[in-house]
Formats: structure tokens, sequence, C-alpha cells
């Protein structure tokens, strides 16, 4: 599995707290099988004011030298920017911002002052700089998951869909967890990525939610959304839709084995 959502970098957000609970979060990560992952600490929150893209590479660089020499654990730069004045105004001036492993995808969470021309205007900026936004759970937003023409047009603007695997195991209610089933059956969602802020939500919503999408609609698919989508936006290419076999068997060919 690649992981492109989690809180695992220490003293930053609302993820780790200490060095130690950054390292439990790692070992987890291995031991569940997680191949790469990308952290995602908040950036542009109100909450979180301190937090800028300069930290999030130092914390970052300091995080990759406590795993272990024969690790088999990759770690990638990312954020995940908040949908807010001062994150538009830092993409219109070229400013600094911290897109999945330097490519051209950018971890996008909308809060609760969503609209949909605010929406417009940011993905307008987005893809002017060449970004391509992906956007973060989603299922969560009730102004997104009651509204499957708000997902359309976005998703007509080039954006991609990243959802929370503890919104499919439950973790946050039922009501979000049967949204997440019917976005995922829509064809919706291109990833889904653990959200984790421990070493606890590691261990069991992002392995659990892997088992369910499996049992539910093969090993296959949920692949696309736990290895393969993940690869390819890890690696700046285009995704492929859910579920496309034949789009999913032409990009097998074209990119063979995933390892890198
Ligand atoms: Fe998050």
């Amino acid at each position: 599995m690649i992981d492109l959502h989690n809180h695992l970098l220490w003293n930053i957000d609302d993820g780790s707290a200490t060095v130690e609970e950054t390292t439990d979060h790692l070992r987890a990560a291995e031991e569940i099988g997680v191949v790469a992952l990308v952290c995602t600490p908040h950036l542009y929150h109100p909450q979180y004011p301190a937090v800028t893209p300069g930290l999030i590479r130092e914390r970052l660089a300091d995080c990759r030298r406590l795993l272990p020499a024969d690790s088999s654990l990759r770690l990638f730069s990312g954020a995940e920017h908040y949908f807010s004045e001062d994150f538009l105004r830092a993409i219109q001036r070229q400013e600094e911002i911290v897109s999945i492993n330097d490519g051209q995808y950018i971890l996008l969470e909308f809060g609760p002052f969503f609209t949909m021309h605010g929406a417009d205007h940011m993905v307008r900026a987005l893809r002017a700089r060449g970004c391509t936004p992906l956007i973060a759970h989603p299922e969560r937003h009730s102004y997104l998951n009651g509204h499957s023409a708000t997902l359309s047009r976005l998703m007509e603007q080039g954006c991609n869909f990243l959802m929370n695997s503890k919104s499919l195991t439950g973790r946050y209610g039922r009501q979000i967890q049967e949204t997440a089933q019917r976005l995922l059956q829509m064809g919706f969602i291109h990833a889904i990525a653990s959200d984790a802020h421990s070493a606890s939500g590691m261990r069991t919503h992002y392995p659990d939610a892997f088992a369910w999408t499996m049992e539910k609609w093969g090993r296959q698919a949920a692949e696309l959304l736990f290895l393969i989508n993940p690869w390819l936006i890890l690696h700046g290419l285009p995704t492929v839709p859910f579920f496309d076999e034949f789009a999913l068997q032409q990009t097998l060919k074209i990119h063979g084995v995933m390892d890198s």
C-alpha cells in the first residue's frame, strides 16, 4: 500500500506529538505492508499558523533519519493545504507550496466555508500553476457528499478525490460510512488513504478498509485504490477511474511493475 495522507510528522499539527509516537507510527506502517508514505501535515490551516513549507521539509528530513538502514519504507513530501484566502494568495503569488513528491498533485482540504464559487476560483488558480487538486475526504463534507453535481463539476475541472479509510470502516459514524460506499460505487473516488493521526489508526482502519474493499470489489479494485492510483499520483501521472478494468490493464502494461 502507498499512503498519500497521514499526520505522522511529530509536533507540527494534531498528529504525532513526539518522536516516539512517530517511530511507532512508522513501525505500524511497515507491519501492515505500507511501502511508501506521503507526509501531509496541515498547511495554511487557521489552527496551525506556525506550519510552513520550510518546517514541513525540515521535519521530513529529520523523520527520514528515524528509519532503520534496512527499512523498505520510503517517505515523501506533501501537505494538506487548507482552503483559505492565505492559501489562494500563496498560489497566486507563486509562493512555495508542498505538492505530493514535488509533482503535480496537491492535497486540498475544503473547510466549512466551502462555496462552489470559491472552489472554482481555487481550482482555476491551481490548474493555472500546473497543479492537479487532490481533494481530501469528500465523503466527510456534507456540502460535497449530498451533491454529485458538485463533485462532477470538480472532477470535470481535473480534480481527483482521496477518501479516508476511516470513513469506510465507520470511524466517523454510519452516515459518512454510507456516503463513502456510495461515492465509491458512483466512481468518484480515485484512491484511499489512512489520514492516520496515530499508530493505532494506521494499524486498524487502513488495513480493515483494504480488506473490506477487496471483499466487496475484488483484489484488483482494492489494489487500484490503495496502491496503483496512489503510485500514479506519487509519480505525477494520470489516475485510472474506479473501476475501469480496461484502463487499468492499459496502465499496467505501460508502467509494468510499480516498484519505485
Ligand atoms: Fe488529514
